[in-house]
């Protein structure tokens, strides 16, 4: 039996019809009337000890509902969770020394109190030996540079600090599986690429088993070497992150600001796909063409203002995936 085993997990959420005008208040008092909104749709999935799966999908696909489900914040409309042999919302006591948690957009740490003292307060929720918290502390502080704001108070820190603030709060007691939903929502990419680092030197060094969600396919690009890919609560893809890479995302859009309007650009290999203005769009192939040939061959005949590479998005590879564009062996995709 795997670490993680969910099987046809569902999460209804239950909605208040609104209804409008004075009628509709009283109504709405009265009677009122629900629909429902299915968040997780019949989800399967195992996950082994010390794996690194990518949790991702666009926003509104169920990631958090699953996350907490896991976790057990949530207790699911349907189906099966089992960490460890253990139900995670009926044996919440016993897995909250196994787990730790990370959302992005809430922190765990008191706010108006120094990062040291929330660490210190979960030092004896925990019952951290003195040793271990040391040994973490000292490991985290060094790779998450957590020295310069320890001393601060959680609501003076930036987006950022809090961030890895959080995630060493989270791992101190030395949790045998991490959940982390969105650990890198609104980061800058050098903030960003720290956290992946230390997601990814922490599953090497402690054999942490993560389950890591997010929106930007960078994210897993850099730290799993799994993923699976749900939409509308539904589970579309499970295999190998190279397998995805190898596949999807050979395009990418160019877009080019030139100093003049009305140019007729012919780029062998490019296709322009829009232009607005001094602005144009070119879609092509990295097996094609290389991004630096291209701009090289742009800047020698025009004069360019602004330029941007886009790489391609996870609704981009979902859109690929349904059209049947992105061709993955059967004994790894479990696209539905
Ligand atoms: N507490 C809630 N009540 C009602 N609907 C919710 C609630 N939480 C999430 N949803 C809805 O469920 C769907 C999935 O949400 P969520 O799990 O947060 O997705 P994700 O994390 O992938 O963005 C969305 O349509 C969202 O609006
Ligand atoms: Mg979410």
């Amino acid at each position: 039996m795997a670490l993680i085993e969910v099987r046809d997990l569902v999460k209804e959420y239950k909605l208040n019809v609104r209804n409008r005008g004075i009628m509709g208040s009283l109504k709405n008092l009265l009677i009122p009337e629900y629909t429902t909104k299915k968040a997780v749709d019949g989800i399967d999935f195992s996950i082994e000890k010390g794996e690194t799966v990518g949790f991702i999908g666009p926003n509104g696909a169920g990631k958090s509902s699953t996350v907490k489900m896991l976790t057990g914040i949530l207790v699911p409309t349907s189906g099966t969770i089992s960490i460890g042999g253990l139900s995670p919302y009926k044996d919440r006591k016993k897995n909250a020394s196994r787990l730790g948690v990370v959302f992005g957009q809430r922190t765990q740490l008191w706010w108006d109190l120094p990062v040291s003292d929330t660490y210190d307060l979960l030092k004896h929720i925990y019952k951290i030996p003195e040793q271990v918290y040391k040994k973490n502390l000292d490991m985290f502080s060094e790779m998450l540079d957590l020295h310069n704001f320890i001393r601060q108070p959680v609501r003076q820190l930036s987006l950022g600090q809090k961030m890895r603030a959080d995630i060493a709060a989270a791992l101190l007691h030395d949790p045998e599986i991490i959940f982390f939903d969105e650990p890198t929502i609104g980061l800058d990419v050098i903030a960003k690429e720290k956290i992946r680092e230390f997601v990814k030197q922490i599953n090497k060094e402690k054999g942490t088993t993560m389950l890591f969600t997010t929106h930007d396919m960078v994210d897993i690009e850099k730290t799993c070497e799994r993923m699976i890919i749900i939409d509308h609560g539904i589970k579309i893809y499970d295999g190998t992150v190279d397998e995805i890479k190898r596949n999807y995302g050979r395009e990418r859009i160019l877009a080019v600001e030139f100093s003049e309007a009305d140019l007729n650009i012919f780029i062998p290999g490019a296709q322009l796909t829009n232009e607005k203005g001094n602005k144009k769009w070119f879609r092509f192939s990295k097996d094609d063409i290389q991004v630096s040939e291209l701009i090289s061959t742009l800047s020698q005949k025009y004069t360019i203002v602004d330029l941007t590479v886009e790489e391609t998005d996870i609704e981009e590879i979902i859109r690929q995936i349904y059209q049947g564009g992105i061709h993955l062996s059967e004994s790894l995709s479990g696209v539905c």
